[in-house]
């Protein structure tokens, strides 16, 4: 059995989860994987529940999983409880040590002009944010007074090599080029983090490595996104860099990601936030959502079942099935049944495909 515990959360989180997990309950059934949900609340519903966004039994549970598939948390209501749903993504993120946080972008087909940019911009851009994830910025010291509010940022050399290991990994399945992206004409962290990276591409002399400052990459990715294969930065520009980077595909609903660690349950989460204005709507792009259910699959080793349920995301999307975010009228479980019906193809496909092997391994030797 493989244990999933599933965080729906606030806004559009529980419409566009409820799509990744039926998508996933017929892979399993199909393929026999043995997975098994189970849904814990958490983010601002656990706060209206039980007066925190990371209740012990939530954390627990995921602690006890064997990966995390999370919808999206907060919303108005909460942005002045004592501890914002918000926080407890950090919380969460920070207990489960994920530190990697791997945001793949990439025009799918059928979308060349669904990009505000011009398509001779945006075609071919395939782009993988690593943001590291659990230091910077978001985790320094706080200080709030009447008059004066400081955050701090720092980091340690530690936690830049082990990301910077992740990014250059990747590289290698990929494009071989990792451009770190940083602040270092200004901020003692960003010269550390240059100089740490730059060392640790002596152990890759097979990955191109560049440097780029944050506000010349913020331009470079809208005038000339095919220049970048993995971008690795750190946790506050990454964050920005990739809801930018979102918009070269057509849409953030489109955006999944995994956050990793050092081998214990990973987190798997759309990229977006909880949209409170189209909430409980039915009109929400899950594709997000289900990308994020493919990496999940990717990180629990069954990366056949990855191909296939992104291949049905890919065929529902080239097909012209689209959401309002993306100009169409499909509700999102109408969109949701379509990669389905999808998906059924491409399992069938792949039966298909492995007979014929074994027929012609059985008549050929
Ligand atoms: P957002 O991502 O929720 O929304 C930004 C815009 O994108 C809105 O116009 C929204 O309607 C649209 N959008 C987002 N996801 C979509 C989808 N799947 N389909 C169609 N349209 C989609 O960002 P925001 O408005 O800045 O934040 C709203 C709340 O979400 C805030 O409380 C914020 O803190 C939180 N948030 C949570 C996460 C997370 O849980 N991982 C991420 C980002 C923001
Ligand atoms: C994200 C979100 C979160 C972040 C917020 C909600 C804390 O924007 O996952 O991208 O900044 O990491
Ligand atoms: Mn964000």
């Amino acid at each position: 059995m493989i244990d999933i515990v599933v965080l729906p959360g606030d806004g559009i989180g529980p419409e566009v989860t409820g799509e990744a997990v039926k998508c996933l309950h017929l892979m399993s059934d199909e393929r026999d994987l043995g997975l098994q949900f189970q849904e814990y609340d958490f983010g601002g519903i656990a706060i209206d529940r039980h007066g925190e966004p990371l209740p012990q039994a939530t954390l627990g549970a995921c602690q006890e999983s064997d990966a995390v598939l999370l919808g999206a948390v907060g919303g108005d209501k909460w942005d002045d409880a004592k501890v914002r749903p918000e926080a407890g993504l950090l919380a969460i993120r920070k207990e489960l040590g994920l530190f990697a946080n791997l945001r793949p972008s990439r025009v799918y087909r059928g979308l060349e002009h669904a990009s505000p940019l011009r398509a001779d911009i945006s075609q071919d851009a395939d782009v993988l944010v690593v943001r590291e994830l659990t230091g910077g910025i978001y985790f320094g010291e706080r200080e709030t007074a009447p008059t004066h509010a400081s955050d701090l940022c720092s980091y340690s050399v530690e936690e830049i090599e082990r990301i910077a290991h992740v990014a250059f990994r990747h590289a290698r399945h990929r494009r071989r080029k990792v451009t770190s992206v940083d602040k270092a004409n200004v901020l003692a962290t960003s010269k550390l983090w240059r100089q740490t990276v730059t060392r640790i591409a002596e152990d890759y002399p097979d990955i191109e490595l560049d440097h780029m400052y944050v506000d010349a990459c913020a331009m470079m990715l809208v005038t000339n996104p095919r220049r970048f294969d993995v971008i690795l930065t750190e946790n506050l520009f990454g964050d920005i860099l990739s809801d930018e980077l979102s918009v070269i595909g057509g849409s953030i609903g489109l955006l999944g990601s995994a956050s990793v660690g050092s081998g214990g349950p990973g987190m798997f989460e759309p990229v977006h936030g909880s949209a409170p204005q189209i909430a409980g709507l039915d009109i929400a792009n899950p594709s997000g959502a289900i990308s994020s259910a493919a990496l999940m699959l990717e990180e629990l080793g069954l990366p056949e079942c990855a191909t296939i349920l992104t291949a049905a995301l890919e065929h529902t999307l080239a097909d012209g099935a689209r959401t309002a975010d993306l100009g169409g009228n499909a509700t999102c479980s109408e969109f949701g049944e379509r990669v389905r019906e999808n998906l059924r193809v491409q399992l069938a496909r792949n039966d298909a495909h492995l007979e014929l092997l074994a027929t012609n391994r059985g008549c050929c030797g």
